[in-house]
């Protein structure tokens, strides 16, 4: 690492307002700080009083010099649930509200470079244009959804989109450069179907489609993925995207170039309040003996679908550890939105189930044989570092292509995409713990073993971290 000297440079990174999006690129602001950028990092109202109660985002200023936080409002009223199928709308909030406080800030604080999350692609690039600023864009996807998300005009060229229906979920797209033959209809993001989940929340596939394509007028795209991960997409992306920054995995990143001081402190970056219990309950169990369970921050599940979960955890036999969000169940016309008690009493024998854990933590901890997910671009990516293989069930967006990947790409898991039984369940546990379990667990080894080689001195990712910096040095001038 060079030694470090104040930069002239003057990032503001701007994330869309969610747990998946905060965590990512306050990551990546932790590390531009480290490296002596000033960093100012622009979060709603709501997410940054979230992140001061259950991250300790205010000790961050005093560990990082160079890194200082600023807020707008998010345009919503107070009373806003801004969770479960609500969860999108403080995003396009912020899209409808948020441009004179985005222009206010970029000219006042005299910024020399904006990274902005590319779901705000329209909105940060008029404005950067309009300043004279340049800017980055940051995908907190996998580079292989993004591709996906870009290709969908030319799927439609080739009529292989629309999908018409449920009888035609099967079928094999094959046009798609570097994922050629990969994904059937099912695997295709969420906004491609015709039916939406129940509770999904909404996004037009039209807005998708154009944001992504956004990222042609910016100077650079980040991802936080690795090349070894996503070799054969990205390989295509850079003849589209001549300038890709890949510096992830991000958290492990972080880890291997922050000195000790900064690093001493453990952050998830939640808005959630982390129940530290589970760490004591997973140290009295035996080695890899545990399946850890979470469908993220927006997933929202039926009381039915719960219990099928929930009953083919316990057929399994297996211990389980369920975070079960306090807003997960779905909502319904005069429904109980509560978890049923007979389901947390019944946990106890072999299970523990809490509203949110220091999940980085958890996936390493020696204790958990398997991750059941929704596969959200972190959770799956925090996954592949800790070598834990995964039982996909995936609800919307980019999951569907990620538990794909996961499944038929990386071979590190199963997908039960669009089934939810306990009988299939109780089956994937099984062979995720016990009959496949060599198989899962020497190729998630070896994933884990390339993903921290591309984050240590020398690997991809950190040489593109440096290469980062210097662009970002170089187009601050
Ligand atoms: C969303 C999308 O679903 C995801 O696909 C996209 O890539 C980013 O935005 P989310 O659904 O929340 O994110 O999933 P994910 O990307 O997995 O992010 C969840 C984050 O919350 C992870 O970093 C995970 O470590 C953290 N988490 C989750 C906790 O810290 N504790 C928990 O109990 C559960």
């Amino acid at each position: 690492m060079k030694p470090p000297q104040t930069s002239s440079a003057h990032v503001l990174i701007f994330p869309c307002p969610a747990q998946g999006h905060v965590n990512s690129m306050l990551n990546l602001a932790q590390l531009l700080a480290l490296r002596n950028l000033h960093v100012t990092f622009l979060n709603t109202e709501h997410i940054h009083n979230r992140l001061t109660r259950f991250a300790d985002i205010e000790s961050l200023p005093a560990r990082y010099h160079t890194l200082r936080f600023k807020t707008i409002p998010d345009g919503l009223p107070e009373e806003h649930p801004r969770s479960g199928e609500r969860s999108v709308e403080p995003l396009h909030s912020v899209k409808v509200h948020g441009k004179p406080l985005l222009r206010d800030i970029l000219v006042k604080e005299k910024v020399t470079c904006l990274v902005a999350d590319g779901f705000f692609g329209k909105l940060a690039n008029d404005l950067a244009e309009e300043i004279g600023v340049p800017i980055i864009h940051f995908r907190t996807i996998g580079a292989s959804c993004f591709w996906t998300y870009f290709w969908i005009p030319y799927l439609f060229d080739s009529n292989e989109l629309p999908v018409t229906g449920e009888e035609d979920m099967d079928r094999i797209i094959s046009t798609i450069p570097g994922m050629e033959n990969l994904l059937r209809c099912r695997d295709l993001p969420s906004f491609c179907r015709p039916n939406r989940a129940k509770g999904e929340p909404f996004i037009p596939l039209e807005t998708i489609v154009s944001e992504t394509h956004q990222t042609l007028r910016a100077r650079a795209v980040v991802f936080n993925t690795f090349d070894d991960l996503e070799a054969p997409v990205l390989s295509h992306l850079r003849r589209r995207f001549p300038t890709i920054f890949t510096v992830g995995p991000l958290h492990q990143h972080r880890e291997s170039r922050a000195p000790t001081a900064a690093n001493t402190m453990k952050s998830n970056n939640s808005i959630w309040e982390e129940d530290m219990s589970c760490m004591a309950w997973l140290d009295s169990q035996p080695f890899r003996s545990v399946v850890y369970v979470s469908f993220g921050s927006v997933t929202t599940v039926t009381r039915e679908s719960l219990l099928e979960f929930w009953c083919g955890l316990v057929n399994s036999k297996m211990r389980f550890l369920w975070v079960v969000r306090s807003d997960m169940i779905a909502a319904g016309e005069g429904k109980d939105e509560s978890v049923p008690a007979e389901l947390v009493e019944g946990t106890k024998e072999r299970g523990l189930m809490v509203g949110w854990v220091p999940q980085v933590e958890v996936l390493s901890h020696k204790s958990v044989g398997a991750f059941m997910t929704h596969c959200g671009w972190n959770s799956t990516i925090e996954s592949v570092v800790a070598g834990v293989p995964m039982i996909c069930w995936p609800y919307f967006a980019d999951q569907q292509v990620n538990s794909r990947l996961v499944s038929d790409s990386w071979k590190v898991g199963l997908d039960m995409k669009d089934v939810c039984d306990r009988n299939v369940v109780e089956n994937m546990v099984n062979d995720v713990m016990v009959n496949r379990k060599e198989e899962f667990l020497q190729s998630a080894e070896k994933l884990a073993i390339l993903a921290r080689k591309n984050v240590s001195e020398g690997g991809p990712s950190y040489d593109n971290l440096d290469r980062l910096i210097e662009f970002i040095e170089l187009i601050s001038q």
